[in-house]
């Protein structure tokens, strides 16, 4: 079912900041083995980047990073800093072990992060950047920087600090839709303009960050990489500050499944999507919400008898992707109210049970009966009325 009318594909890299952003929402605070643990599935997966805290900020956080940095076999491990030298040199030491080892650079770009939030000139952020990305290339070759509230800032100042910083040795350039205010055209056509109008852009890799406050961060971070960003930074089931970042499995699938539309490949082995969102969800006791794109409960669960004869007769009548392309084992046709007989008749058999039409007409109206009373009737409950029905039978 996925698209293969694309031959040549472009890679993405996928940057994962579960660990960081997303531990930085509400309540999603986890304890280090469940880092650990979620780190180690994550790269086995095939996360390009992960993001494993921000160092500076506790002697936990710190920790924590340092022993993903160690453990952590195939991705590379970033850690996240201010402009600050004591950030840079603690997310430098923190990640030093790492086979593969990055430090991100963030700091606010927009007139009002710079006025009121940094209380900074222009000019200083400016200043700060390049020293800050020229002692972190000191440590280590893998540099990123990002330009907090980038699509508020405006687009000649955020021209020249690129510039600025791509000189000084920064090797990816992340443009943050910090408060999730853009929109895909406006966020695409930014990266056209920056990557267009830096003249040594083409030294660094664009990268796409995006919040969902108006629950467009998916669309935005697509559109971001259709203005040439080649790096996604996302979360497992979108969780992060506020309304969250863009959803890793949302991105890949999307990416996926509509190949014909976004001609770009990732290293994830989607097959495993949705054990890292149960993973995540765990650790963090955050639920994920039933009708989640590709991960929630109802994503591949049927219910009104009109989608659930149609899936009986072919899967595409209303699925896009098969559920086991993430992980689900299969379709589930739930029974409830508005389930039809073919459904039923499916699930009897399913369940081992053979009746005749009669016992199943009235098996069937004892059902919709039930279901009338329950939002969702179990097994246990057919099992119990084909009982009845066989009981009533030999009395
Ligand atoms: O949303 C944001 O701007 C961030 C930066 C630290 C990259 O999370
Ligand atoms: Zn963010």
């Amino acid at each position: 079912m996925t698209s293969t009318n694309q031959t040549t594909k472009d890679r993405v890299v996928i940057f994962d900041t579960t660990l960081r952003d997303g531990e930085q929402c509400p309540g999603a605070t986890m304890t280090f083995e469940e880092k650990l643990a979620v780190a180690d599935l994550l790269d086995e997966m095939g996360v390009d980047i992960i993001e494993a805290g921000y160092p500076a900020a506790s002697n936990g956080d710190f920790e924590a990073v340092s022993e993903i940095a160690r453990r952590t076999k195939r991705a590379i491990v970033a850690g996240l800093a201010r402009t600050i030298p004591n950030d840079i040199d603690r997310a430098g030491e923190a990640v030093r072990f790492a086979e593969r080892s990055r430090i991100h650079i963030f700091v606010s770009t927009s007139p009002v992060h710079m006025k009121y939030k940094l209380q900074k000139t222009p000019d200083e952020v400016l200043a700060m950047s390049i020293a800050s990305v020229t002692r972190a290339r000191n440590l280590i070759d893998d540099v990123e920087w990002s330009a907090e509230d980038g699509t508020r800032t405006e687009v000649d100042f955020l021209c020249r600090c690129v510039e600025a910083v791509i000189k000084a040795g920064a090797t990816t350039i992340n443009i943050p839709d910090t408060v999730g205010y853009t929109t895909p055209d406006e966020y695409r056509a930014l990266f056209r303009t920056v990557r267009e109008r830096v003249p040594n852009s083409d030294k660094a890799v664009f990268s796409v960050h995006c919040h969902n406050d108006l629950g467009m961060a998916v669309a935005n971070s697509l559109a971001g990489v259709e203005g040439g960003a080649r790096q996604i930074e996302c979360t497992i089931n979108g969780i992060g500050e506020r309304a969250g970042n863009a959803a890793l499995e949302e991105v890949v699938m999307a990416m996926r499944v509509r190949g014909d539309a976004y001609p770009y490949e990732t290293g994830i082995d989607s097959t495993m999507l949705t054990r890292a969102s149960k993973m995540v969800s765990n650790a963090t006791s955050f639920p994920v919400q039933y009708n989640k794109a590709i991960v929630g409960r109802n994503a591949f669960a049927h219910e009104s008898g009109i989608h659930q004869d149609g899936m009986l007769k072919h899967t595409q009548t209303y699925e896009i992707m098969e559920p086991q392309s993430v992980g689900v084992s299969k379709t589930s046709l739930v029974m409830g109210k508005h389930s039809g007989r073919a459904a039923f008749r499916s699930k009897l058999e399913e369940m081992g049970y053979r009746l005749s039409d009669n016992q199943l007409q009235d098996v069937f109206a004892r059902f919709k009966d039930l279901a009338d009373r329950k939002k969702v009737v179990y097994d246990e409950d057919i099992e119990a009325l084909v009982d009845e029905n066989i009981a009533t039978a030999h009395d």
